[in-house]
């Protein structure tokens, strides 16, 4: 894995930015795979910057997010869906229809992630995986367990995920105990990997991920099986 240490939230999301940006400048059809959390944001402002001075289009470009909350219509202002439209595509030139995200409405949660499974494999490979990391060490969804699920499935999501998630929420109670999240086999089959993490908090998770043993309780140590991992944080890990 290649670490990137950085000195501020804000050199970490332009550095993120700019390998996105890179990536779409060198193939404008370019598959991007997209995450949610606070950690990703600073990048998508500086992408929307970027497409604002004319410098990219996003107009070939195809997103696959990684997760989405069981229950929560495209317009809550908590599901991931609406974090996307908000954040990046309606501020770009995307093709909503190149976008895709899990329904987390879906009557048939199972028949949704073999559908999900379905798109990545008519789009994907995606040429990056963008990641935030949970403090538990979780990535997209994938919770820690005794064992880890590889294809699209359905979660029941850890306490301290919903906890540290219902800051966004009006309470926990609000927060969906359950999401849709892309397995670890969709995450590792990406051309290249970007870890993002920021602030102190995710330290022990970027520590047991880079240095750690493979686990399924540390979901995001799997990625030190993957041949081109790039994990920027804006704190020192150490040895
Ligand atoms: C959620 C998302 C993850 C994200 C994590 C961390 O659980 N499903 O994809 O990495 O939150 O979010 P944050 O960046 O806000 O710490």
């Amino acid at each position: 894995m290649k670490i990137i240490k950085t000195k501020s939230y804000d050199e970490l999301s332009s550095l993120a930015a700019d390998i996105l940006f890179e990536q779409v400048k060198r193939n404008p059809c370019s598959v991007l795979g997209l995450a949610t959390g606070s950690t990703p944001i600073g990048s998508y402002d500086k992408l929307v910057q970027y497409y604002e001075a004319g410098m990219v289009s996003f107009n070939s470009v195809k997103t696959i997010n990684l997760d989405e909350y069981c229950g929560l219509c495209e317009s809550h202002e908590q599901s991931y869906r609406f974090f996307m439209n908000t954040h990046l595509f309606n501020r770009i030139d995307i093709k909503k229809e190149n976008t895709f995200v899990p329904n987390g409405l879906a009557k048939d949660i199972y028949a949704e992630c073999r559908h999900y499974d379905e798109i990545y494999e008519s789009i994907g490979p995606c040429d990056i995986q963008l990641l935030g990391i949970g403090v538990n060490g979780h990535i997209g969804f994938n919770e820690p367990d005794s064992s880890l699920v590889a294809s699209t499935h359905c979660v029941t999501l850890s306490e301290s995920t919903r906890a540290a998630n219902s800051r966004n929420f009006a309470s926990l109670d609000d927060v969906p105990s359950k999401a849709i999240t892309l397995g670890l086999a969709g995450i590792m089959k990406a051309k290249r990997v970007l870890l993002l993490a920021s602030g102190k908090a995710k330290l022990e998770a970027i520590k047991k991920t880079v240095y750690g043993d493979i686990d399924p309780h540390v979901p995001a140590s799997f990625l030190q099986l993957h041949s081109d991992v790039t994990v920027i944080c804006d704190f020192d890990i150490g040895e």
